[in-house]
This record gives structure tokens, C-alpha cells and sequence, in this order.
């Protein structure tokens, strides 16, 4: 049994939050120049809680208009899965609000992944659809990253947007031109300090020291992680395509994670993978953490950029630190 990629979804919040607005309105030490310049990043859609739109809220948007693209009804999933960092609230899962406000049955969980929670979670997906586990799986990357950011560090704030982007996973004849193709995951737990909040957990719980620190926010090392992206995104890609007997022709789009713009063209470069068939979304809507890949999958789409029978290479890296590669088929 093979699985496929039958169906694709996006949410964005209305809310357009320019760059100004961290200089202008929020009076941090930055400007249009740095933030274009050394990030690629224009503008990005933020959420407003006030208004209800939380991380399932989101999940549960992209999941609606993947289930309109399929045609389905939400009676019709086995199972809801979300690669998020950002629940509602701790517990339960993202995947269980989003199912109840779906409609849906099924089991329903959330995997942490962060950055790379889009393709981890497609092999997961994938792995429980082959096996028979389940036929049809709703895959959704959704983050709420305004929710973990202290908007007084210059350093993180500027980076993130918030964002959902959906998948349908289906059981799918042999003889079908869709196809998702085995993926390479890797993780170096080692990398934890470079990228995390600190606090939160069982380790550090919320008080008032932590709160007044901030660290129950994220805290990165940009130069750290920067260096590590490249590297990691380039020699995964390398082996990939050697284990997979491909090279970078066989490649019709290159769909990478959207961290920064100089990370998906150096990286890009180095691949060789000309700028036209790489995917570059960060300039509108920054980075989006797990909803990166599926917004970005779902807007090339909506352009015309994938065509039935393309060979699509997803490529990320995150905290963890965790990274991966891998291609589908496209078949619709
Ligand atoms: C964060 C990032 C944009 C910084 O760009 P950079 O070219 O590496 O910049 P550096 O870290 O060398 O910092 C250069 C200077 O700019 C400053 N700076 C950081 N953020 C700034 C901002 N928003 N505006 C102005 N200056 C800023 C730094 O403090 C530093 O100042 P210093 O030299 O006085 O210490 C970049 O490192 C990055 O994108 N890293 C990956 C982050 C990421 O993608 N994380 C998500 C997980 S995938």
C-alpha cells in the first residue's frame, strides 16, 4: 500500500504586521534595512486571541479548506494529526481541538518537531497509512509563534509569523501518479541550548522570576543556528539524493523550511537548485515554524508551480535540533 499527498490547505490571519511596527510602534532598536537585509522578511500575519484565533483555530481553518480541496467531510478522516509548538494550552492536543471543532472522529495527536515538525510528521503519516493503521489522515502544521515570542528581544521577535497549513494523507492505488517517498530524519539533541524556552516545563515552571526573565520565550543563538541550518539542510539534501539514486534535475521544486532568506539561497545554491524552482514565501509571511512547507506547498499550488508527475524535495531544520529531507510525488 502506498500513501500520497491527495489534497492541500492554508490559514493566515488577517492581520498584516509590516516591519515598521517593531521599530515604529514598539520602539526596538531595528530597522526596514537590517530586517530585509539579513532576514528576506517584508511583513507576516500575526494572530489576535481576542478574536478567538488560537493555534487550533488556525489548524482548524487550513483543515477546512483541505477537506473542500479533497471534497471530503470531516466524517470522513481516520485521524488528525499536528506538528505544532504552540498548543492552546498544554493539555490536550491541538489535534483534539481541532477535531471537535471539525466535526471529525478518529484518534487525534500533536508532535513536536518545531521547525521540522512538517516533515517528520508527513513520515509518521505517511508510515500509518502504508501500514494500514489508517487511510486517511488529516496533516496539519499549524503554529502560533507570537504566543512564545518576547516581543522586547530584537533578536527572535522580528523572525516568526503565525500559520496553519494542511495536508490530506491517502491510502492510494499503486497505480496512482501521486507518491510520498521514504524521507531522511535526523535529530542532535545536543544542539537544545542554541534554541528553546527555557522555561515552562517541569524543569523550570512558570512563577514570577520566569516571567519577569522572560524565559518562557524563545531564546536562540541566530549565528548558532544560522551556520548549523546551511550545513545540516545541504549534506541531508546530499545524502538524500544519494540514497534515493537522484540528482538535482530529477528536483521540479525545491519547497524548503522558511527561517531566512540567506539560509534557503545559500543552502540552495550549494544544492544548485536554480532561484525559479526554489519556493521562497518568507518575504510575506516570515517564518512560520511546522506551517511553513504546507503554506508554502499550498500558495505554489494555488500559482501553478506544481504540476501533476513533479517531484517536490522538502528540505528543514529546527530546534532540537532536528532536520530533514524529503520528496513526494505529486499527483493531482
Ligand atoms: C537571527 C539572524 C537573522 C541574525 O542575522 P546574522 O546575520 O546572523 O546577525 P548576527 O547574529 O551576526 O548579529 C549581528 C548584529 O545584529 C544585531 N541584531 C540582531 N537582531 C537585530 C535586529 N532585529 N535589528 C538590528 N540588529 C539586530 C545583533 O545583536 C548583532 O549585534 P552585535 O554584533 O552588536 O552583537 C540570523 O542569524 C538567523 O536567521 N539565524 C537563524 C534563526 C532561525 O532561523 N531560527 C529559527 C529556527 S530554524
Amino acid at each position: 500500500m502506498k500513501a500520497a499527498i491527495t489534497a492541500t490547505g492554508r490559514y493566515f490571519p488577517d492581520r498584516e504586521v509590516s516591519n515598521a511596527y517593531f521599530y515604529e510602534d514598539l520602539g526596538l532598536d531595528t530597522s526596514e534595512d537590517w530586517i530585509v537585509s539579513r532576514t528576506g522578511i517584508q511583513t507576516r500575519r500575526l494572530a489576535d486571541v481576542s478574536k478567538g484565533e488560537t493555534c487550533s483555530f488556525m489548524a482548524t481553518r487550513a483543515a477546512e479548506a483541505c477537506l473542500r480541496d479533497a471534497g471530503l467531510e470531516a466524517g470522513d478522516l481516520d485521524a488528525i494529526v499536528v506538528a505544532t509548538v504552540t498548543p492552546d494550552q498544554p493539555l490536550p492536543s491541538v489535534a483534539c481541538f481541532t477535531q471537535a471543532a471539525l466535526g471529525a472522529q478518529g484518534f487525534a495527536f500533536d508532535l513536536v518537531a518545531a521547525c521540522s515538525g512538517f516533515v517528520y510528521g508527513l513520515d509518521v503519516c505517511a508510515a500509518m497509512v502504508e501500514s494500514g493503521r489508517a487511510k486517511r489522515v488529516m496533516f496539519i502544521g499549524a503554529d502560533h509563534m507570537s504566543s512564545i515570542l518576547d516581543f522586547n528581544d530584537r533578536n527572535t521577535c522580528i523572525l516568526f509569523g503565525d500559520a496553519a497549513g494542511a495536508v490530506l494523507i491517502e491510502q492510494v492505488p499503486d497505480d496512482h501518479p501521486g507518491t510520498i517517498h521514504p524521507s531522511i530524519l535526523r535529530a542532535d539533541g545536543k544542539g537544545a541550548k542554541h534554541l528553546q524556552i527555557p522555561a515552562g516545563g517541569g524543569r523550570l515552571p512558570i512563577d514570577a522570576g520566569v516571567l519577569a526573565e522572560r524565559m518562557n520565550k524563545v531564546k536562540q543563538e541566530g549565528r548558532v543556528v544560522f551556520r548549523h541550518a546551511v550545513s545540516s539542510i545541504v549534506k541531508v539534501v546530499q545524502q538524500y539524493f544519494a540514497e534515493q539514486e537522484l540528482t538535482v534535475d530529477d528536483i521540479d521544486l525545491f519547497i524548503p523550511h522558511q527561517a531566512n532568506r540567506r539560509i534557503i539561497e545559500a543552502a540552495a545554491d550549494k544544492l544548485r537548485v536554480p532561484r525559479e524552482k526554489t519556493v521562497i514565501t518568507i518575504d510575506r509571511f516570515a517564518n512560520t515554524t511546522a506551517a511553513s512547507i504546507p503554506t508554502a506547498l499550498d500558495l505554489a499550488r494555488e500559482e501553478g508551480r506544481v504540476m501533476k508527475g513533479d517531484r517536490l524535495l522538502f528540505a528543514t531544520f529546527g530546534a532540537g535540533f532536528t532536520w530533514g529531507a524529503q520528496t513526494v510525488t505529486w499527483g493531482l
